[in-house]
């Protein structure tokens, strides 16, 4: 098992009526810049619950609203320059992946003289951030409890992650009944987030790290079991509550401390994102049954086998190869069972771009499970369509 340092920081308060805790966030400090998405939370009562707990907090609410799935950098900087003029004490993001990525970059940009976008590309100019705190409305990302951010810059098709202890949410408020008026399409793409999180690290070149591979199985049978329900039946607890703590726990270091590898298929689906602005979970799900497909060979075939086994309950006595190509049928059904997409063709993605888009990962997936090249990723982005 490889050395780590562990930190995971973020206070959480998990289950219902946690959103009284949102009055923590008095202490620190009075004025809050509230940054929220394309208007759920109004239409689901969330923004209310928040502003009554912040208005009996005695706290000064800025709002920043309309912030985009794929956040772009423009939002980040105008939120930077409002927390500036508003002298802004904390960062609070109500909402999904999107809005929390944004305000991390806006806390950080906040405190940076330069251009925000110098923080996306590298997380180590990162050297100070407003505090953060968190509201989570959808089960997917992890933003809520890590320290990345995904930002896009559209006009020049750059979707990039950065990352940094300084941004990690302070406190998250994880209230899974937020989640029930979360859509089908967003539950099914959540899902396949936070699967892909878990398997950007399962499929790891660290041999023993034995306990995270059992962790990281237990999500992803979470995954298995409350993804179909949780879409059959938007309102059950369980299903929502096992999503979002799961969603959590895929990205927060706790399954990849000790076992950490480059990741290979979100790369791949940022640029998806980038050039065509689909949903993350989407591009994941159409990427991820190909990527195992290009990745399956003699030497890859033994954690194929056993993902097969632990995860598909696939009979270990049907043989390496056969366990290992059933398992990657069986991810691939899935995805399917929860209406993703399999193409990408289905999200209107064709030739055009693939080439462009494969080779600017070129050099870049080198320490990855099993490394791929430019080439490598064409292949897969054609084997994709
Ligand atoms: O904008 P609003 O109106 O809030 O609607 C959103 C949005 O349209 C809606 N939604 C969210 N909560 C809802 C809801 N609708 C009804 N009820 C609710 N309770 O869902 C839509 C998608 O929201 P978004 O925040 O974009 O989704 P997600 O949480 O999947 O975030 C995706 C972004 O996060 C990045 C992705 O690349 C993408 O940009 N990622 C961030 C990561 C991180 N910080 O660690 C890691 C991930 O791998 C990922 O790359
Ligand atoms: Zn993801």
């Amino acid at each position: 098992m490889q050395n780590f340092n562990y930190s995971i920081p973020t206070k959480v308060y998990f289950g219902k009526g946690q959103i009284r805790n949102l009055a923590e966030i008095a202490r620190m400090g009075k004025n809050v810049l509230m940054v929220y998405g394309g208007g759920s939370i109004k239409r689901n009562g969330v923004y209310d619950k928040a502003s009554a707990v912040l208005q009996e907090s005695g706290l000064r609410v800025f709002e920043l609203s309309g912030v985009d799935p794929n956040p772009r950098i423009e939002t980040v900087a105008l939120g930077a320059k409002l927390c500036r003029e508003k002298n802004i004490d904390v960062v609070l993001a109500i909402g999904g992946g999107s809005t929390i990525d944004c305000a991390k970059i806006i806390a950080a940009a906040a405190r940076y003289d330069g251009d925000p976008w110098d923080l996306v590309i590298d997380g180590e100019k990162i050297k100070d951030a407003l505090p953060v705190a968190a509201v989570l409305t959808l089960a997917a990302t992890g933003s809520e409890m890590d320290g990345f951010a995904v930002i896009s810059d559209m006009e020049k098709n750059d979707k990039l992650d950065t990352g940094s202890e300084w941004i990690k949410p302070t406190l998250s408020i994880l209230d899974p009944k937020f989640t029930y008026s979360v859509s089908r399409k967003q539950t099914a793409a959540g899902t396949a987030d936070i699967m892909s999180h878990v398997f950007e690290v399962y499929f790891t070149r660290e041999k023993d790290a034995y306990l995270q591979a059992r962790m990281c199985e237990a999500v992803l049978k979470t995954c298995i079991k409350y993804g179909p329900v949780a879409l059959e039946n938007p309102d059950n607890y369980e299903a929502r509550a096992n999503l979002m703590w799961a969603s959590s726990l895929a990205i927060n270091g706790l399954l990849s401390y000790g076992a950490e590898v480059e990741w290979s298929v979100h790369p791949m689906e940022h640029e998806l994102s980038a050039f065509y602005d689909i949903t993350h979970g989407d591009g994941l799900a159409i990427l991820t049954p190909v990527w195992m497909e290009y990745v399956l060979s003699d030497k890859t075939v033994g954690k194929f086998e056993e993902f097969g086994v632990n995860i598909w309950g696939i009979d270990p006595d049907e043989g390496t190869w056969h366990i290992a190509k059933k398992a990657i049928r069986n991810t691939r059904e899935f995805f399917q069972k929860l209406g993703l997409p399999q193409t990408l063709g289905e999200v209107g993605i064709g030739e055009e771009n693939l080439e462009k888009m494969a080779y600017k990962l070129d050099g870049k997936l080198t320490d990855t499970y099993v490394p791929l090249s430019g080439a490598d990723v064409l292949e897969i982005y054609r084997n994709a369509l």
